[in-house]
């Protein structure tokens, strides 16, 4: 039963881990905001009006008008980072934002010096920082963190506090049914220091959410996609959200690929490419991170061009014969820095069989992107605590390029962008007291 969200009684803090060039951006974007001298653009929960009510009731309204939303002004961040460096400097060596888009905000953002990161420099080879804390095993790792997080609740006075990952894609964690299945197998793992199944993101999740702190991964990590996570997230009554910020090329796919599919028209194969040159493309050019952001991205389409729906359509032309051929490549280029520029290549097919091609060229900032969705993110899971939602958060599926769902009940997840726009106007409608509904706006 849905149920309505409480009011919010104090502060929020927002713990970053990662304070690279999407989380700096992030923060300055919040305090920028605030004093007035920058727009939150691309953010829904600062723009988007939605429909609640219907007949004679209907009104269209901003979500902090149906939500109890944590206000800007009451946002406290606080920071994990590999490097020492604080969001000022991160922010100027990010060099996403120009200088006079961050210098009015530079006294607060000195304040924000990471603490000592939880890491395994096996799991992203290309970072060598030093401020890393000293551990004894990952249990060890994770009540350290346990502990920055209870330091932080005291030290800044803040109410409630959510955890966002926005560091380094670590490299790809295969789920492992004996490890990762069940809580006890996870914990028994983290205490016997099983450094190959336990990565530090789990360490930074299990200890949020036994914190009472919702916790959202932002990369493709298979952190929180495993169901000891699910178990804790219950145990614990947290949120969770995950995987992998929707920004660019992604989102281009699940907004464009519905067009395809409702046209029914045919699909050989879509080759997605792309460049970037900032340090997220830097560690994303070691294969073995490479491969944790590949799933995550390759997993876009086969949920909405389903070739055993229509083996006319998308049954062709991959190694097995069996669907469409789908390739996503990501090449590190240092020129370009945070300014991406994807290529996708699309072999459409039409009548009769008649081929065609669509070719999309998206010069986008990835930060840029990314940085309204960390907002989004924080503030609606800080929502969905207060209105008692735990587990994942399939309506946050809309920010994600890949949403967690239970594949151990062969749950299918939602890609399509306008399928989950729907899933998330209609969490907005119940955590606001309104009825869910499927009405044409
Ligand atoms: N920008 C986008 O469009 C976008 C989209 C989807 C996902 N992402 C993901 O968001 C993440 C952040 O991207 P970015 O461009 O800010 O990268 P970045 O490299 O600028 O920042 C990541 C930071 O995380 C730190 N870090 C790594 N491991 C850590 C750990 N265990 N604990 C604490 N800090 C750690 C690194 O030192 C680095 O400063 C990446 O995983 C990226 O794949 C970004």
């Amino acid at each position: 039963m849905a149920t309505k969200a409480q009011e919010p009684k104090g502060k929020l803090g927002v713990m970053v881990v990662g304070l690279g060039a999407v989380a700096s951006t992030f923060m300055t974007g919040v305090l920028m905001a605030r004093k007035g001298l920058a727009k939150p653009i691309g953010s829904m929960t600062q723009y988007d009006k939605i429909r609640v009510g219907s007949g004679e009731d209907k009104k269209y309204l901003h979500y902090k008008d149906i939500i109890p939303l944590a206000d800007l002004n009451d946002i406290e961040f606080a920071a994990w980072d590999v490097y020492p460096a604080n969001a000022y400097e991160s922010a100027i060596n990010a060099e996403v934002l120009k200088e006079k888009d961050i210098n009015p905000v530079k006294d607060e953002l000195e304040k924000i010096k990471p603490m000592k990161a939880a890491f395994d420099h096996n799991y992203a080879k290309r970072l060598d920082g030093d401020n890393v804390k000293t551990v004894k095993d990952r249990w060890d790792m994770m009540e350290q963190i346990r502990e920055d997080i209870r330091n932080f609740k005291k030290e800044s006075g803040v109410d409630r506090v959510v955890v966002l990952w926005a560091a380094s894609t670590e490299i790809y964690v295969p789920v492992d049914e004996e490890i990762h299945g069940s809580l006890a197998a996870l914990e028994k793992a983290m205490k016997a220091d099983d450094r190959e199944h336990i990565s530090p993101s789990m360490c930074y999740a299990y200890a949020a959410l036994s914190e009472g702190c919702p916790f959202i991964m932002g990369a493709p990590n298979t952190t929180v996609d495993i169901p000891a996570m699910w178990e804790l997230a219950e145990k614990t009554g947290m949120p969770i959200a995950g995987k992998d910020f929707k920004t660019g090329q992604t989102l281009v796919k699940s907004g464009f690929a519905p067009i395809i599919g409702t046209r029914c028209l045919g699909l050989h194969g879509w080759f997605s490419t792309n460049i970037l040159g900032n340090r997220d493309g830097l560690v994303l050019d070691e294969p073995a991170n490479f491969r944790t952001k590949e799933v995550s991205k390759l997993s876009t389409l086969e949920s909405i061009l389903v070739p055993e729906n229509q083996p006319d359509l998308y049954g062709h032309g991959n190694d097995e014969d069996t669907q469409y051929y789908h390739k996503v490549r990501i090449n590190y280029y240092p020129p370009r820095n945070d300014n991406k520029e994807g290529w996708d290549n699309i072999d459409i097919f039409g009548w009769m069989g008649y081929p065609m091609q669509i070719k999309i060229n998206f010069l986008c900032r990835d930060s840029i992107l990314a940085a309204p969705l960390c907002l989004d993110l924080v503030l609606l899971s800080d929502v969905a605590m207060r209105a008692g939602r735990h587990g994942i958060q399939r309506f946050l599926s809309f920010f994600l390029k890949s949403p967690m769902h239970d594949y151990t009940k062969n749950e299918v997840p939602v890609n399509n962008l306008f399928q989950q726009y729907t899933m998330l106007k209609n969490a907005i409608r119940e955590m606001g007291g309104y009825e869910a509904d499927e009405q044409i706006d």
